[in-house]
């Protein structure tokens, strides 16, 4: 098929694209219909996290592909169940919910603190969120995001989301009221152009947090998976948040996202929470996890098959 012959004008029309049809990716390189290849800066927008098409992954999906697609989320299966351990198991949350996008995670995320507000907090629902920040393209997390492009967008929003300034701890107590029932931050802006918040604002935030109740949300789903030189940036700033959004990487090309929390956090009960794909087994499969954490912490802990790190109190020695 040649470039001509593309049905471009059959995709809905919602980014410019160069008119390139991309066929094939192996690592660093993807090729596009024509044969050329290109070194690729990009892949996947921070998701091949172990480069295009790895055959561990490539083999794995084949491999599950046969044995069992979609039992449908009323029902358990094997690969969903071991990849929420092995997350647990290398993190402070205690339960997960796979979704199918970070966007997705994330409304689950703020699902989960209004859930949390409803019972603990005499139904408090307001999260304070950060200018500058994404959190994604549904219309909550749009609203939740601090985008200013997205401001005049699908009017009108969600309410309950006012906006601190990073790294200004006291922009955030000014927010705090009766209604506060959390706070949620990408622990480095993306999208915004990378702004970190500090180790030390992040400290401040869990005393702060605490002081008053709130839920403590870290949106990882471009620092989670090893992107920042540990598995979870979190970890960095020697803090635990309640509830974390991890994506893009997790899946290593796949479209797969989780949402984590503790047990204190994770408070859903029937019939708040669920999808037809979520914790799909095709996408679930923990290898890509084991990878993730051998290639981030191979360092200093031992990992996955080797012997799970034991850097969280709840943890003990597989
Ligand atoms: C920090 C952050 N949160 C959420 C999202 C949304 O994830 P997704 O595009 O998978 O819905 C993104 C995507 O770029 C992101 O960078």
């Amino acid at each position: 098929m040649t470039m001509a012959t593309h049905p471009f004008d059959a995709l809905m029309n919602i980014t410019a694209r160069p008119p390139t049809v991309f066929v094939r990716g192996e690592g660093s390189y993807l090729w596009d219909d024509t044969g050329k290849r290109y070194l690729d800066f990009i892949q996947g927008w921070a998701v091949n996290c172990l480069g295009h098409s790895p055959p561990e992954v490539a083999e794995a999906l084949a491999e599950q592909a046969k044995l069992l697609l979609t039992p449908s989320p009323a029902f358990y299966n094997g690969p969903s169940l071991k990849l929420a351990k092995a997350l647990t198991d290398h993190s402070c949350f205690d339960q997960v919910f796979f979704t199918n996008s970070g966007a997705e995670a994330n409304e689950g995320a703020i699902k989960l603190a209004r859930k949390y507000g409803a019972l603990h907090k005499n139904g408090a629902y307001e999260i304070i969120t950060f200018e500058g920040a994404f959190h994604g393209r549904t219309l909550a997390t749009m609203s939740a995001s601090g985008k200013k492009a997205f401001e005049p967008l699908f009017e009108p929003k969600v309410s309950g989301f006012p906006k601190g300034k990073l790294n200004d701890l006291a922009s955030v107590k000014r927010l705090i009221n009766d209604n506060t029932v959390g706070v949620m931050l990408e622990p480095i802006q993306g999208e915004a152009g990378v702004w970190p918040a500090t180790d030390q604002f992040l400290r401040e935030l869990r005393t702060l947090t605490k002081a008053h109740g709130l839920l403590l949300i870290f949106d990882e789903i471009q620092t989670g998976m090893g992107r920042t030189g540990k598995l979870f940036h979190y970890e960095h700033a020697g803090i635990e948040p309640d509830i974390m959004t991890l994506g893009k990487g997790i899946g290593g090309g796949v479209p797969l996202a989780a949402l984590l929390a503790t047990d204190a956090a994770s408070c859903f009960e029937h019939g708040d929470q669920g999808g037809t794909f979520n914790g799909n087994p095709l996408r679930s499969l923990r290898k890509r996890v084991k990878m993730a954490c051998c290639s981030t912490r191979r360092s200093r802990t031992r990992c996955g098959s080797c012997r799970r790190s034991t850097s969280h109190g709840k943890k003990s020695p597989r």
